[in-house]
């Protein structure tokens, strides 16, 4: 029986000690260290979290979370927020697809893409859907990231509600989904030929050292996902995103984050509104 501290119920706030040892658990199931992220976020998730299990205290909800494997998973779904949808802030991905459509006119080839923190996949299949409509060679060159099982496993099955499309252009949608049969309300399922474009992989920004991939991309998308981090973290994680950029290649974030100090120097503003940015020619090693 947990004893570290006096116990709370799921409205109050948790006794750090007790969310520490919330953070255990979840450390050493999963892998994944949530110490750096902003704590009143990873708090209100976990309260939720205690909620939803019919938990009466933080310490009768520790006590079952180390005892079963499913409250654990359900904890981690929680914790990591996955709110997406396809073409997310239409007019910044049209920058994009003009930022992309310049340099494939400017080197024509394949265009490496890496969707960091890529939810269930409706960002990389909307990139995906944008090198396809460019005339970008096929192959694999859309890595899709996520830390979560939940969202990796949703991204391979490439299925989705009619309310992750609200903002797909229309033409995209006739041409890139298809109508799923057989599922619970309606449902799209994202082409073969589209799929095939992207590969989804486990990648901490946390905790990694380095990109998932060796290659160095044209476009590194990392959206609404820093903003969970505390500082010292996010400055962490993009110097990986920077490391992983081509010679002025183009990084892209949410709306409500920017780089610090334009990644010491390595970045230019390409277009503040969409947060577009691109790696300086002959900075350190972009
Ligand atoms: C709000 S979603 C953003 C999805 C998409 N990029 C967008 O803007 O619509 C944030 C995603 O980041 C993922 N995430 C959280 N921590 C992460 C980490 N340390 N490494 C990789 N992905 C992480 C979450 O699992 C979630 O899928």
């Amino acid at each position: 029986m947990t004893n570290l501290a006096r116990s709370s119920a799921p409205a109050d706030r948790l006794p750090n000690v007790h969310l520490a040892e919330i953070l255990a658990v979840v450390r050493t199931r999963y892998g994944l260290d949530l110490t750096g992220y902003r704590r009143g976020t990873v708090e209100r998730r976990v309260r939720t979290a205690m909620i939803a299990a019919g938990a009466s205290s933080s310490a009768a909800y520790l006590d079952r979370l180390r005892a079963d494997r499913r409250l654990a998973g359900d904890l981690l779904a929680r914790l990591t927020v996955k709110v997406s949808r396809f073409y997310r802030d239409a007019a910044a991905v049209e920058r994009v697809r003009e930022a992309l459509a310049a340099r494939l006119a400017a080197a024509p080839g394949p265009l490496a893409v890496w969707s960091a923190g890529c939810a269930r996949g409706e960002e990389p299949y909307s990139l995906a859907m944008l090198l396809d409509d460019l005339g970008a060679p096929a192959g694999p060159h859309v890595v899709a990231t996520d830390v979560a099982p939940d969202a990796l496993a949703a991204a391979e099955a490439a299925t989705y509600p009619a309310t992750a499309l609200g903002e797909l252009p229309p033409t995209y949608r006739d041409r890139y989904l298809t109508p799923a049969l057989g599922t619970a309300g309606a449902a799209f399922r994202v082409h073969p030929a589209i799929r095939a474009r992207v590969r989804a992989l486990r990648h901490d920004l946390s905790a990694a050292r380095a990109p998932p991939d060796p290659r160095r991309f044209d476009l590194v998308a990392c959206r609404n996902t820093l903003i969970y981090f505390q500082p010292a973290l996010q400055r962490r994680a993009l110097e990986l995103l920077l490391d992983a950029l081509a010679p002025g290649g183009l990084l892209w974030l949410g709306p409500a984050e920017w780089p610090a100090a334009l990644g010491g120097g390595r970045l230019e503003i390409l277009d503040r509104r969409a947060r577009l940015f691109r790696a300086i020619r002959g900075s350190a090693d972009a």
